[in-house]
């Protein structure tokens, strides 16, 4: 999200002070090496044709740049599928412009689209034309949503009355939406039976794992510490193997406001931010830290909700630990049990892995769906070495004892940052997505940038280089590979207490020397990209990369989704396909099984300085006078219906 203000734009006296960071490109180097993507680039070498070099990805680069209108690459065609205020279901009013109607926000699609999740339909089939798509409705921008409302840079947005408020937790939240493809088009489905809005007005999630019930988790509306209303910051997700979604709770401390008070919970609300800067708990008690005390512990969770039944109550599972998750994505580990890894959104936060008692078991899905609630939660730190340690956060090991607070699990997943801290996590440069590739079972953490990040020797410990975040002042991400150890039965052990890491891309201009970065020498001037942050990979393996920062240190450039290899002489290769309108961060990608389709959402079209409901940047994708700009769905599929890349 871009609102917080550590998200707003630099400063432009942040630079890179080449001086901190000596070797810097024989690390990367020798972490490349490691991986294997130097074989690519000797490859590249004999073949420096633009655009070839060895790629299996047969488009060409859409140019960089920025305009109102979205762009895909020759051959392709970008429907719009589904926008903020089209209506879900049967007795949905239709979307009016500037109307501040919270009733009618629950029954139409949310805003900020921001993760999605095609399900296909009916369950366990791998049908590629109809499904559903879970869709996180991560924020608002009310300035573009409303008349009269403005945003003022590092305080939030001014003017929002109680209506407008929960107008806005209303467009908050997640989406099912039934969708379907018929004469080579998409449409989702209205009146679909399957559609539905879960917000964070209305609707009640059932609290499980460790935390449940536990006296932290207990406010005024829920003496049982069980039972919450609403999901916040819904940022990216992931899938199960039992074909349920999960969301990750981000930023859910900029929504709390008050005095932070010297109490049980001042060590605890230091370490998240809280309280935050944004107006909610001016109108709603609970988001008032004064007045319900623990409500943030009742967020800033993975959620776990069931799209084939829409009836089912939606689950927040906190013995995954509670932070600002990105997303959540699950793979099935040798032995049957499941591990799901998550990163936590900040600037020199950690990446983390479950991994649950039980196993999967592919023929009875009800025996799954709790699975996520008892397991061992561990968290990372990247060694020089090449190695990569899964530290246990358990109560009663090591420092995370009652000495330090820790009483009970419950405290250890609440606090599950200062957990990560006691143990000697490795802080990285804001983890975003992570995904696994399903054709090798490794594990790619997105880091999207940390321009706070100070050389090797500065005196602080916490903030300065170190191996899996090498650059200083990285205003440009990077994507770590993570190979776990193959089990005796030679399947990805995702359980093991050690795996390996190296680099798949280091990112930024490669023709700029200053960034470091590090791509397949064959990738064009508009192949490059800095900011990633969202990652899914398609049924051939292969990479694609949803960015969020192109702009960042006026660049000029809009946000796009970028293909790349991960094997092979076009390893590391990177192609841009798609190239988001003005304002827009890129999101959300995902394919149906046979690749075909790949629905991105267009995040927050728009936004920006002096861009507001009266007078927007772009009116991405109605361009009508008077309609705001619609953050949308959009299905990408190849002209000749086959595979996007072929
Ligand atoms: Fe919501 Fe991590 O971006
Ligand atoms: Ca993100
Ligand atoms: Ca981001
Ligand atoms: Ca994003």
């Amino acid at each position: 999200m871009t609102i917080d203000s550590d998200d707003l734009p630099y400063s432009p006296d942040v630079g890179v002070n080449e001086s901190t960071q000596p070797g810097i490109q024989t690390i990367i180097s020798r972490r490349l090496l490691l991986t294997g993507a130097a074989a690519g680039a000797v490859a590249a070498q004999v073949t420096p044709a633009q655009g070839a070099g060895g790629s299996t990805l047969k488009f060409k680069d859409v140019a960089h740049g920025n305009d109102a209108m979205h762009h895909v690459a020759d051959g392709y065609r970008a429907d719009v599928l589904i926008r903020w205020g089209d209506p879900l279901m049967k007795d949905s009013p239709e979307f009016v412009p500037g109307k501040v109607d919270a009733a009618a926000q629950e029954k139409q699609f949310g805003y900020n689209n921001d993760f999605l999740a095609f399900m296909p339909l009916p369950y366990g089939s791998r049908n590629s034309t109809h499904g559903l798509l879970g869709v996180n409705h991560e924020y608002t921008n009310g300035e573009l949503m409303f008349p009269g409302i403005t945003t003022e840079r590092g305080s939030g947005i001014k003017g929002l009355t109680k209506e407008h408020v929960e107008h806005e937790m209303s467009a908050f939240g997640l989406a099912v939406v039934e969708v379907r493809k018929t004469n080579g088009a998409w449409r989702y489905v209205k009146d679909s039976t399957y559609n539905r809005r879960l917000t964070m007005r209305t609707t009640p999630f059932r609290i499980a794992g460790p935390a449940a019930g536990h006296a932290r988790m207990k406010t005024s509306a829920d003496p049982t510490g069980m039972r919450v209303i609403g999901t916040i910051n819904n940022c990216a997700g992931g899938w199960t193997p039992w074909g349920t979604v999960l969301s990750g709770e981000e930023g859910f401390n900029s929504h709390f406001r008050g005095k932070r008070e010297q109490n049980a919970e001042t060590r605890n609300f230091a370490r998240y931010g809280v309280p935050g800067t944004r107006s909610w708990g001016v109108h709603v008690d609970r988001f008032d830290i004064n007045k319900e005390l623990n409500e943030p512990n009742r967020f800033g969770w993975v959620v776990e909700y069931d799209p084939y039944d829409p009836k089912s109550t939606p689950v927040k599972r906190t013995a995954v630990g509670r932070v600002k998750h990105e997303g959540a994505m699950t793979t099935v580990s040798a032995d049957g049990r499941v591990a799901l890894y998550t990163g936590d959104d900040e600037r020199f936060e950690y990446v983390y892995k479950f991994v649950t008692t039980g196993k999967f078991d592919p023929k009875r899905r009800e025996s799954n769906m709790n699975l996520l609630d008892e397991g061992t939660l561990h968290v990372a730190r990247f060694s020089e070495d090449g190695t990569v340690s899964w530290l246990p956060l358990v109560q009663g090991q090591g420092p995370l004892n009652a000495g330090n607070g820790f009483n009970s699990q419950a405290d250890v997943v609440i606090e599950a940052r200062r957990a990560a801290d006691l143990l000697g996590a490795t802080p990285m440069d804001r983890p975003e997505g992570i995904a696994i590739n399903p054709r090798n079972g490794k594990v790619y953490v997105v880091l999207t940038y940390n321009e706070r990040r100070k050389g090797k020797d500065d005196a602080n410990a916490r903030e300065r280089a170190n191996a899996a975040n090498p650059r200083a002042g990285n205003k440009w991400g990077h994507i770590i590979e993570i190979s776990p150890p193959a089990a005796s039965n030679g399947k990805a052990d995702h359980a093991a207490l050690i795996s390996r890491w190296g680099f798949l891309i280091v990112a930024g201009n490669p023709k700029d020397p200053k960034t470091g970065a590090q791509f397949h020498p064959a990738t064009s001037e508009n192949g490059w990209f800095q900011a990633p942050d969202n990652i899914v990979f398609d049924p051939k393996g292969r990479a694609w990369i949803a960015t969020d920062g192109m702009d960042n240190f006026g660049n000029n450039m809009a946000d796009g989704i970028y293909g790349a290899d991960t094997t092979g002489p076009g390893r590391a290769l990177s192609k841009h396909l798609f190239r988001a309108p003005d304002g827009a961060e890129m999101c959300g990608p995902a394919f149906t099984p046979d690749g075909r389709t790949l629905f991105v959402a267009v995040q927050h079209p728009g936004e920006g300085e002096n861009s507001h409901f009266e007078k927007p940047s772009t009116r991405w994708p109605d361009f009508k006078p008077g309609v705001p700009p619609r953050p949308s769905v959009v299905a990408i599929t190849k002209q000749d219906g086959g595979e996007i890349g072929s």
